[in-house]
């Protein structure tokens, strides 16, 4: 028992290791040891919420078949970190690839599989209407996530002051509109261009079919182990079109599937097979 005498609700190693294996069981999340104060500190948000006091009830509500709160928890334990344009090297280079793939014709396919909160996909959506400078260019963008609460934030499109704060004030005038609460609202036309899906990426059926053009995977395989990596990446590739990209996140390497990935730029590869 590591219950701090600071604590509202007892949290024995007990709970932590049925928590921790429940979220690895249905989101690959590889929760570290050392991460109990992270875990009570967003789970003691819903126990309040829920009226109870303890984890051990909270957990037998869970494994009784509850599952709104089983959305709940899950949406508690993941980590939602991200912003428009990070890791901005990756978006000159996804308009390189739209302009390329482009001259093949048809509409060219995207894939955001870690959408969290939307700004990654209405990155994406950005940086196509810039590649062939209109509201409404040939793309579409399906954008998933586990997460539901992040995912309808993405949905609405709606993002505060400090959200926008960074972006370059000829972007946010072109792409947003202001609301009179002072946030900022991505334009009507851009929203055609998105479609927002839960996905669950170790679920064992994926909705999306593909073939993309390029598929952004940033920032989310940090939270699973090697083999979960692994068997993500083995069914990424038959997605990816000939001349696809993927997109990964700074402290992602694909060194382990070199049999599938070879690195074509600053974390971003394509299929081993391509240009053979
Ligand atoms: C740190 S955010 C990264 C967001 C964005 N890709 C970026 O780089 O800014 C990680 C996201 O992965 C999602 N995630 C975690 N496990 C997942 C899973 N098994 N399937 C799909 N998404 C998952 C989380 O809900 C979270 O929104």
């Amino acid at each position: 028992m590591f219950t701090s005498p600071s604590r509202e609700f007892p949290f024995s190693t007990q709970d932590f290791d049925k928590i921790r294996k429940m979220i690895y069981d249905y989101a690959g999340i590889a929760l570290a040891p050392g991460k109990e104060d992270m875990v009570y500190g967003r789970l003691a948000r819903r126990l309040r919420a829920l009226g109870l006091s303890s984890f051990g009830d909270y957990l037998h509500r869970i494994e009784s078949g509850d599952t709104r709160e089983f959305e709940l928890f899950t949406n508690s334990l993941t980590t939602n970190l991200t912003s428009f344009f990070r890791e901005s090297h990756h978006f000159p280079a996804l308009i390189d690839q739209l302009r390329v793939q482009r001259e093949r014709g048809g509409t060219l396919q995207l894939w955001c599989s870690a959408s969290s909160t939307g700004e990654e996909a209405w990155s994406m959506a950005i940086s196509a209407c810039e590649a062939f400078d209109t509201l409404t260019p040939p793309v579409q963008i399906t954008a998933t996530d586990l997460d539901t609460h992040v995912l309808e934030t993405g949905r609405t499109g709606i993002y505060s002051a400090d959200d926008v704060e960074k972006l370059d004030p000829a972007r946010v005038r072109r792409f947003f509109v202001r609301q009179s609460d002072g946030r900022y609202q991505i334009r009507p036309e851009l929203k055609s261009l998105v479609t927002f899906r839960q996905l669950n990426l170790i679920a064992p059926s994926w909705i999306v079919r593909g073939p993309f053009d390029a598929i952004f995977c940033r920032n989310v395989m940090i939270y699973f182990d090697k083999p979960t990596q692994a068997r993500i990446l083995q069914r990424f590739a038959p997605l990816l079109k000939p001349d696809g990209l993927l997109f990964v996140g700074h402290s992602e390497n694909l060194y382990h599937s070199a049999d599938l990935f070879k690195l074509r730029g600053k974390t971003i590869y394509q299929l081993a097979s391509a240009g053979r």
